[in-house]
């Protein structure tokens, strides 16, 4: 029996290690060289093809090898009948803090206006606010959303956080539901998304939403391509409403080398690095899920495919 990882085009010697050091007695595949499909009982993938899942027909488990798994409910052929589990590992949630946190400061701080003065010799000191001043605005509340709020709080923001259902967050101004949405937003100087994408998130960064922020905001989607309407943000910020935008998931990654995105001097782009999973923190829970898998156990993290995470 074995454990399949399916990351096309990928090194992933350091998932079969960290996997093994688990437990030795693992079988690790690595697609597309699968020797026995039938001994196959648990996937763990990113970027699969379509069609893939449905070539293992004695799977128990398929696990995303991200937080997210909009790319297993997406694929109308992933297997309906078999559970669906996620990463939810600190190394993901810390990897995301630093980079909302490096993002948050980077604009506050003025970095790449001071980039730009370098390069024209000039030596102009630019005002900053208090922190404390600062409404940061977080979409999503979920396990990374609650520990970037921590750390945000911690730091001394002032953090607005949006969630589907209503719930507390310590240190955090919880707003819930569409009907909050306007209130939420008039708070975010900087919004922060880090929603999944489903059905009523998909496209949720748009027109309408940026109108409801104060003038200057900044935003940063660090989820996924799907929540912004890429043209709505090229005017939102073109117009001065938007102040720019750190942008590190794209409707299609890579970006293609002729979207606006690439040359925008207010849109700062990373190539989906807000956040990736290391192998040798998230390894354990692979390994324990698995052997809950095969032993008919209640699985850890387990994705609700209606709700969409
Ligand atoms: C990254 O995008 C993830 O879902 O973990």
């Amino acid at each position: 029996m074995s454990i399949a990882i399916i990351y096309p085009n990928r090194d992933v010697s350091a998932w079969v290690a960290a996997l093994k050091a688990h437990d030795p007695t693992l079988t690790v595949e690595v697609w597309p060289e699968i020797s026995d499909p039938g001994r196959v009982e648990y996937v763990l993938c990113w970027n699969h093809p379509e069609g893939v899942l449905q070539d293992f027909p004695h799977l128990k488990c398929i696990s995303s090898l991200g937080a997210g798994v909009n790319h297993l409910l997406n694929d109308a052929t992933c297997p309906p009948d078999i559970p669906l589990v996620r990463l939810v590992d600190t190394g993901l949630k810390q990897s995301m803090a630093e980079y909302v946190m490096l993002g948050i400061l980077e604009h506050l701080r003025r970095v790449p206006e001071y980039r730009l003065q370098q390069q024209r010799g000039e030596w102009i000191p630019q005002p900053v606010p208090p922190i404390s001043t600062v409404g940061v605005g977080l979409m999503g509340c979920g396990e990374i959303g609650r520990y970037v709020a921590d750390k945000l709080t911690a730091f001394g923001f002032t953090v607005h956080g949006w969630s589907r259902r209503p719930q507390q967050v310590l240190g955090v101004n919880m707003f819930a539901g569409q009907d909050r949405l306007g209130a939420f937003l008039a708070n975010a100087d900087i919004l922060v998304c880090l929603l999944p994408l489903t059905a009523e998130t998909h496209g949720i960064l748009n027109a309408k939403t940026f109108r409801r922020l104060p003038r200057r905001a900044y935003l940063i989607n660090a989820a996924r391509g799907a929540h912004l309407v890429d043209a709505d943000l090229l005017a939102a910020v073109d117009s001065g409403h938007l102040s720019g935008a750190l942008l590190d998931v794209f409707r299609e990654e890579p970006l293609p080398k002729e979207h606006p995105f690439w040359a925008h001097a207010r849109i700062t782009i990373t190539p989906h690095i807000a956040s990736v999973t290391n192998p040798r923190s998230a390894a354990l829970q692979v390994v324990e899920n698995y052997h809950r898998a095969v032993q008919g156990q209640r699985l850890s993290n387990r994705v609700d495919r209606l709700q969409g995470y």
